[in-house]
């Protein structure tokens, strides 16, 4: 071990105490519930997002059994905006379990944590370290540009070989054995380094604690880690959703499927033509649609062009849709994409 390499997690943890993010709502304590919680929605969410929704949450469901007990549309209504939402099935998913094979306690190592839906290795390692100070590495998106600029680790992260290298090199940069108190200010400073400092266009190396022996930085070359050949894929869809009103303003919404985009939400019934979303309404009611401005609704792997199509309906239901009506007064408390949320509300 080179003595770079040695310093590296007492670099990180030092920078961590000065420089880190401190105070959040979900850190210092020892349970984990409010830990695995948090964890889950900053997995794609950012630190300002999540501040918002993770007390909302945690005031409607105190512990992991009031989660469980809850009903599915309750937990997706919660979620709503916050976007992926098998995450949000996953959390429920994961607290009935918790409930029914771990009475009522989340497991105390990182391997079994990593057993429970919607926990992947690294977010199993982070309630771990947090929760318990267990000696387990982390690896997400952000500590992985972290990880190969400082190691100058060049392999290829679409070979699972390259990953799992990845992740022996990330246990190797653990602190010392023993220092279980040393771990949560290690892991929180990787994700904190990875989020704030370590950029992916323009990284901040000035400010870094560990830039003197940064591989990539000292050939000039952060803009080449993490290598990845396998470029996400993206794709293109429009939709067109039908939004009906009934003469009281009541909307049809509708739930879509449990796969799929925005799977498990209420929704404006969806079609992937004008003519199938005609061909949806009675003969009557199709004399008199209003087409609105489409909008681009970017998602992760897809740009999504969503195509609003207006109608007014005397007849007391959709005849070829599974759906219901909801008035002003209960269609803000479902759990709604976001964009139907906005189109609702305009
Ligand atoms: N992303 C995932 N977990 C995080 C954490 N604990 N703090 C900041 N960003 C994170």
């Amino acid at each position: 071990m080179t003595a770079g390499r040695a310093g590296f997690a007492a670099s990180v943890i030092r920078w961590q105490q000065a420089h880190g993010r401190h105070g959040l709502p979900w850190q210092g304590g020892q349970d984990p519930y409010p830990v695995w919680l948090s964890e889950v929605m900053l997995q794609q969410t950012q630190v300002s997002v999540v501040l918002d929704y993770f007390p909302r949450f945690l005031n409607r469901f105190p512990d992991v059994a009031a989660l469980a007990q809850a009903s599915d549309d309750e937990v997706m209504s919660l979620w709503s905006g916050l976007g992926y939402y098998s995450r949000a099935r996953n959390l429920h998913r994961c607290a009935q379990q918790v409930m029914a094979v771990h009475a009522g306690q989340f497991p105390r190592t990182a391997l079994e944590l990593a057993t429970l839906p919607g926990i992947g290795r690294s977010t199993a390692a982070a309630i771990a370290a947090f929760c318990y100070g267990e000696r387990v590495a982390i690896l997400d998106g952000n500590v992985k540009r972290v990880l190969t600029r400082w190691l100058g680790f060049g392999q290829d992260l679409a070979l699972a070989a390259s990953e799992r290298e990845l992740w022996a090199q990330a246990q190797s940069l653990l602190p010392a054995t023993g220092a279980a108190q040393a771990m949560a200010g290690y892991t929180q400073g990787l994700m904190d380094l990875g989020a704030t400092i370590c950029l992916p266009r323009s990284p901040l190396c000035s400010l870094c604690p560990v830039c003197e022996k940064c591989s990539a930085r000292s050939q000039g070359r952060t803009h080449d880690y993490p290598v990845k050949s396998r470029k996400l894929k993206r794709s293109a869809q429009s939709l067109w959703l039908l939004h009906a009103q009934a003469h009281d303003g009541s909307v049809w919404l509708e739930k879509r499927p449990v796969t799929g985009i925005w799977a498990g939400l209420y929704c404006l019934p969806a079609f992937d033509s004008r003519e199938q979303l005609e061909a949806a309404l009675p003969l009557r009611a199709r004399g008199q649609l209003r087409d609105d401005p489409a909008f681009l609704h970017v998602l992760t792997h897809k740009d999504l062009y969503l195509h609003p199509v207006g109608a007014t309906l005397k007849t007391a239901s959709i005849p070829k849709r599974s759906g219901s009506w909801f008035d002003a007064g209960q269609w803000p408390a479902l759990g709604l994409p976001a964009p139907i949320r906005r189109l609702l509300s305009a």
